[in-house]
């Protein structure tokens, strides 16, 4: 069964973009069948997979507007397990029209029928406002992975985030689930466990991964160069942290019997 996950973050710029294109890229380089749909009309991810506009004729605005089907808009990259669902900056226009309706929320969550069982992971992108897109991503998925930074005040932003699963949750009749807590940008896992005390949400840290991606410049480098940081130094902490998590992630879910 295809896992459909959806990036979160509790505020903008936590590494979202960053966690889906090199999450996407690890888990296909321990070969799960993966779909990295890009969600943002900033379109990071579509950038950083090196993909540009004159490498495709549909995206994910076509898509929403019913002028491409996935099957057709979903590109193959390098990675012999890795499609991804491609965004420019139009998507804003388009959501500005779908936004005028509560129900085309749901509108990616039918879409995705399209192209069910035929990737064992999908993986959303997303924009960090609440607006229409972030809605329609969360709306899509089963599960929302959390990126989560300790240099960010977050507890009202992590209770802003699960106010949104609730209000999707009762809204659109979905089974949202929070995954879990990714931490990035971090040094060590002392850092990550006096952050929830100071921000007093002792509550949550059973929802931490163990793994942690940690601060490198090898992500600003592979980012320059709009290459996954697999590509760049397969080697380099970055990366490596990206490629345990994939199989910590994968163990979370055959764990819960939802493969
Ligand atoms: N592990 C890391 N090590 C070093 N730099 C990082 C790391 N993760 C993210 N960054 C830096 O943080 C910046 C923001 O990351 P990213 O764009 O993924 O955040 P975002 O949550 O997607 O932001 P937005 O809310 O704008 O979509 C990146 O451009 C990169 O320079
Ligand atoms: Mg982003």
């Amino acid at each position: 069964m295809t896992k459909i996950m959806t990036i979160a973050g509790q505020k903008g710029g936590t590494g979202k973009s960053v966690t889906a294109v090199n999450l996407a890229t690890s888990f296909a380089l321990i070969e799960k069948s993966t779909l990295l749909i890009d969600c943002d009309p900033q379109a990071s991810a579509t950038q950083w997979c090196g993909i540009k506009a004159l490498d495709y004729t549909a995206d994910i605005a076509r898509v929403l507007s019913g002028k491409a089907t996935f099957k057709d808009a979903a590109i193959k990259t390098e990675f012999k397990y890795l499609d991804v669902l491609p965004a420019g900056f139009d998507l804003f226009q388009v959501a500005l029209k779908l936004a005028k309706t509560t129900e085309n929320e749901k509108m990616l969550r039918l879409f995705l029928k399209d192209v069910e069982d035929v990737y064992e992971y999908i993986i959303i992108d997303a924009p960090s406002s609440y607006g229409f897109l972030s809605v329609a991503a969360m709306t899509a998925a089963d599960w929302l992975l959390v990126c989560m930074s300790v240099h960010d005040n977050s507890r009202q932003d992590f209770h802003a985030l699960l106010r949104m699963v609730k209000y999707i949750r009762t809204t659109h009749n979905v089974p949202l689930k929070i995954a879990g807590l990714l931490f990035n940008r971090c040094d060590t896992k002392e850092e990550i466990l006096s952050f929830m005390e100071n921000q007093n949400l002792p509550d949550i840290k059973q929802m931490v991964y163990d793994t942690f991606i940690p601060r490198d410049e090898t992500i600003q480098r592979s980012i320059d160069l709009k290459i996954p940081a697999a590509l760049q130094n397969i080697k380099s902490p970055a990366a490596e942290a990206y490629l345990r998590f994939a199989k910590e992630l994968h163990f979370f879910f055959n764990k819960r019997g939802v493969l």
